[in-house]
């Protein structure tokens, strides 16, 4: 067992050292030869057609991409249903065969063959429809870890409903505004869920959004808490009361233009408000799909689990669409992973025999620090792979996952992506690239990274520079389709980069070694990442300085050992701003009110004045030094350095 302090982040760099996948893997996997990244060099875009030939279509598409003009379009003239190529398609052979797996936070169990799932969906979609939505309407899923969050998602997907899935840790501001944003006039929603045992009700903070957003709400309620009585009014419907009404009936799916919309998602940018993403039906699906087959390794037999939540972007492509468009059996888990005990996620591994696993590096530190004594009560030999995702992974936890989780036995795909990619671009193919601990790879096939300096030129192996994506790729958002990269200049995480070169600025600093496996350092802009998700610092000081008597706000990370980076707010307050605890408590409801308990500040540190440039510009670096315990250098640069001292006193004494 490692200490808490070795748990974590002692470097990014990658371990001096490769290792090939076992030949027990090779010999089954899905894509095993190395000449698939040169006949994706070779014949790119049509090289995509793999890709599109794991999806049903409609209508035959005309073209892989079609980039002339302004907007880029993947699969073109091709027609296809969402939920036709996650359900429907596999009933004729795989009708009895487990779609979902779902285990609640209380132990409970129940299980969706792909039939089940197709009736459910069927007489949801019908639900929704009974109830005013239509074809392009986009409905918001405000919903836990529960198997009605993917059954909705499948029948808006069948009507041709984009949907806006709001994780269910965010608050009612947050919700509120996402609905605002996405104009969305529908809800589905549940009464509660569970979380370590104790209840959590959800419903009365989709009452608050909803009473706050422009339109009129119209809400489904699924009920989740026992012996929990959740008034309906007007313009509410009870989730089980609607599926009785439509019991039995169909709904032919809509079929869907490529280029259409299958979802919107909310993620953070460096503004104050959330940054939408929306994903295309085609494009997208094929390339979940896609990514799921070459890199997850997923097949119809498989039982997979993915450990996320399904508000964020790896729920949505790897436990939903990736994994039921290849008709395998997914697991869907409500709760935590130590409770009742820290055995909870080894003991569903055995349970369920899972042969994949995929997770978070967050996830992993917990793991080690509470000791491998926890996988060791467990059969694990069900596995045969292991993912992860989120945040860089570093060599030693890497290795800890590789050892005590896999027995040395299953190749691990650190897989980099966003939630603008849609799905995995960066990570090795399991049963082909060899593995670096702590580096995530070469690009995929068809996928070309580069890394740049300020100015877009490339830097030299080893270097640290801007990774920047430079060709398209089909799970690339509607945004980027029609030209809007969305970062910012140099300086502020993006390179100059000349305007001819198709090139995507992923905002993430980057090194690659001479065999062009890249080692993510982390963002470079304003977007921090905590436990794997995704913050805008400017979102939580906008809702800091929103305090009676607070000034102003900066909020930096600082490393943690489990979390990989914790949020530390640094401000300053007004002259008769009063009591510092009551104010600690005020920027602590502010920011758990706006965004969430996620986002709560580890500490929030009181001083007259932050520390600023001749140019007034605070010095976040400084900071986040402060934050570290590190060296503090040279003050000079600074117009106030005397404040420094004074908030290096108010960090100790706290
Ligand atoms: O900084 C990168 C980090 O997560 C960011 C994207 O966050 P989000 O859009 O919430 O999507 C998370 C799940 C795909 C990236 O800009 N990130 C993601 N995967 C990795 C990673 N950092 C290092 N290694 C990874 N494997």
């Amino acid at each position: 067992m490692v200490d808490g302090n070795d748990a974590g982040l002692e470097t990014h760099q990658p371990a001096d050292e490769r290792l090939s996948p076992p030949e027990s893997f090779i010999e089954q996997a899905n894509v095993t030869d190395e000449s698939v990244y040169e006949e994706f060099e070779k014949n790119w875009p049509e090289a995509w057609d793999r890709a599109a030939e794991l999806l049903d279509w409609d209508e035959d598409y005309e073209r892989v991409l079609d980039d002339e003009g302004d907007t880029s379009r993947w699969f073109t003239g091709g027609s296809l249903n969402a939920c036709t190529n996650c359900v429907d398609r596999h009933l004729p052979e795989q009708k009895n065969q487990r779609a979902l797996v779902w285990e609640g936070q209380l132990g409970e169990r129940r299980s969706y063959t792909y039939l089940e799932l197709y009736r459910e969906v069927n007489e949801f979609a019908a639900a929704l429809r009974s109830i005013g939505v239509g074809e392009g309407d986009i409905v918001t899923l405000y919903m836990p870890m529960i198997p009605e969050l993917p059954i909705a998602m499948l029948a808006c997907a069948r009507i041709g409903a984009p949907h806006s899935v709001v994780f269910a840790g965010f608050s009612a501001d947050a919700l509120a505004m996402r609905m605002d944003s996405a104009d969305s006039e529908y809800l589905v929603t549940c009464d509660g869920y569970y979380r370590r045992g104790d209840a959590v009700t959800l419903k009365n903070k989709a009452d608050t959004a909803s009473a706050s957003v422009d339109p009129d709400v119209t809400s489904v309620v699924v009920d989740r808490l026992d012996g929990y009585e959740c008034t309906l009014g007007e313009d509410e419907y009870d989730y089980g009361s609607l599926l009785d009404a439509h019991e039995s009936e169909r709904v032919t799916p809509v079929e869907r233009d490529a280029t259409d919309d299958l979802f919107r998602i909310y993620t953070s940018g460096t503004t104050g408000t959330p940054k939408g993403v929306t994903h295309t039906t085609g494009g997208y699906l094929s390339y979940v799909a896609w990514t799921s087959h070459a890199v997850l390794d997923i097949k119809p037999e498989d039982t997979y689990w993915c450990s996320a939540d399904i508000g964020w972007i790896t729920g949505h492509s790897y436990i939903v669409y990736g994994p039921l468009a290849l008709g395998t059996t997914t697991v869907l888990y409500e709760g935590a992973p130590d409770h009742p005990e820290k055995n909870r996620l080894w003991e569903i591994i055995e349970r369920q025999a899972v042969d994949v696993f995929y997770t978070a590096p967050t996830a992993i530190r917990a793991f080690m620090k509470w000791g491998e004594e926890y996988p060791q009560q467990h059969d694990l030999s069900s596995l045969r792979l292991l993912g992860t995702v989120g945040e860089p992974i570093n060599p030693r936890a890497w290795k800890w996952y590789y050892k005590h989780i896999g027995n040395e036995n299953c190749p691990i795909v650190d897989t980099w992506w966003q939630t603008e990619t849609g799905g995995v671009l960066i990570t090795t193919l399991p049963a082909v690239t060899d593995m670096k601990p702590g580096s995530a790879g070469p690009p995929l096939p068809g996928i070309s990274a580069r890394i740049v300096d300020g100015k877009g030129n490339e830097v030299p192996p080893g270097d640290g520079g801007y990774l920047i994506i430079d060709q398209q790729w089909p799970g690339m958002p509607r945004e980027l389709c029609e030209g809007r990269a969305w970062a910012a200049d140099a300086g502020d995480g993006a390179p100059q980069l000349e305007d001819t070169e198709w090139s995507y600025p992923t905002e993430d600093g980057a090194l690659a070694d001479e065999d062009d496996y890249i080692t993510i350092l982390g963002r470079v802009d304003d977007v921090i990442n905590v436990s794997g998700h995704r913050f805008g610092t400017m979102e939580i000081e906008s809702a800091i300085v929103s305090v009676d008597g607070i000034a102003e706000a900066a909020v930096v990370t600082g490393t943690h050992d489990i979390q990989g980076k914790a949020i530390h707010a640094y401000v300053s307050t007004e002259d008769d701003a009063g009591d510092t605890d009551a104010l600690r408590q005020a920027v602590i409801d502010a920011v758990e009110d706006a965004i969430g308990p996620i986002a709560r500040p580890e500490s929030v540190v009181f001083s007259p004045d932050l520390p600023k440039t001749q140019s007034g510009k605070i010095m976040r670096r400084l900071l986040e030094d402060i934050a570290n315990g590190e060296e503090l250098g040279d003050l000079s640069a600074l117009r106030n350095p005397e404040v420094v001292g004074e908030i290096e006193s108010a960090v100790r004494s706290d």
